[in-house]
C-alpha cells in the first residue's frame, strides 16, 4: 500500500483524531510488535511536529531496549528507573519534561532535545511492554491534553502488540 501523505488539522483534538485512525489504518493486522511499532514510529513521526525524535524502548527484563524509532542513534539500553523513560515506567505514569535539562537524570540522546514526551506502555494484564519516547527541540512542546491523548494511543499499541511475537 503506497502511503498517502495526510494533512493534520491544527485542532488539537481534530489532530489526535486523524492520528489514531492512521495508526489504525497502518498498523492493521501487523504482524510482529516490532513492524507494528515501526510503522508507528513512522505515523507519529510524521504527524507530530517540532520533534527531533520519536520511539520506542521495549521492556526486556529490568532494563529498556531500543526499539523502532524515528531520529538520530540514540541510547541502546536504559536501566529501570533510569531517565526519563525509566521514570515512565516505574511510576507507570507519563512523564511530561517542559525542561529536560531541570530533569534530574534525564539522558540525553540528541543535544537538540529540550522537552521530552515519555508514555508507558502497559497490556491489560498490567505487563510494562515498553516506552512510547517523543523528544523536541522547543521548550513546552507537550502540555497535558498531549499527555492524555497519548496515554489513549499507548493503551492502544499496547493492546495490539501485547500478544504479538
Ligand atoms: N531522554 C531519554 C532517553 C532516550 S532519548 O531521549 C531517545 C531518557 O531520559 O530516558
Amino acid at each position: 500500500m503506497a502511503y498517502t501523505p495526510v494533512a493534520y488539522p491544527d485542532d488539537k483534538p481534530a489532530f489526535y483524531q486523524v492520528l489514531r485512525e492512521q495508526l489504525a489504518l497502518h498498523l492493521a493486522d501487523a504482524p510482529t510488535a516490532v513492524t507494528a511499532l515501526a510503522n508507528a514510529s513512522a505515523v507519529l513521526s510524521d504527524a507530530l511536529g517540532d520533534c527531533n525524535w520519536i520511539g520506542f524502548y521495549l521492556v526486556r527484563g529490568d532494563r529498556l531496549v531500543l526499539g523502532p524509532f524515528q531520529g538520530k542513534p540514540a541510547v541502546m539500553e536504559i536501566p529501570y528507573a533510569r531517565g526519563v523513560c525509566g521514570a515512565a515506567w516505574q511510576q507507570k505514569a507519563t512523564q511530561v519534561v517542559r525542561d529536560v535539562h531541570a530533569f534530574a537524570g534525564h539522558i540525553a540522546c540528541d543535544c537538540a532535545s529540550a522537552s521530552e514526551l515519555a508514555v508507558p506502555l502497559f497490556a491489560a494484564d498490567g505487563r510494562a511492554l515498553g516506552i512510547l519516547d517523543c523528544d523536541s527541540p522547543l521548550p513546552a512542546r507537550f502540555d497535558e491534553k498531549d499527555a492524555a491523548e497519548m496515554d489513549a494511543i499507548a493503551a492502544d499499541l499496547a493492546s495490539r502488540i501485547a500478544n504479538l511475537a
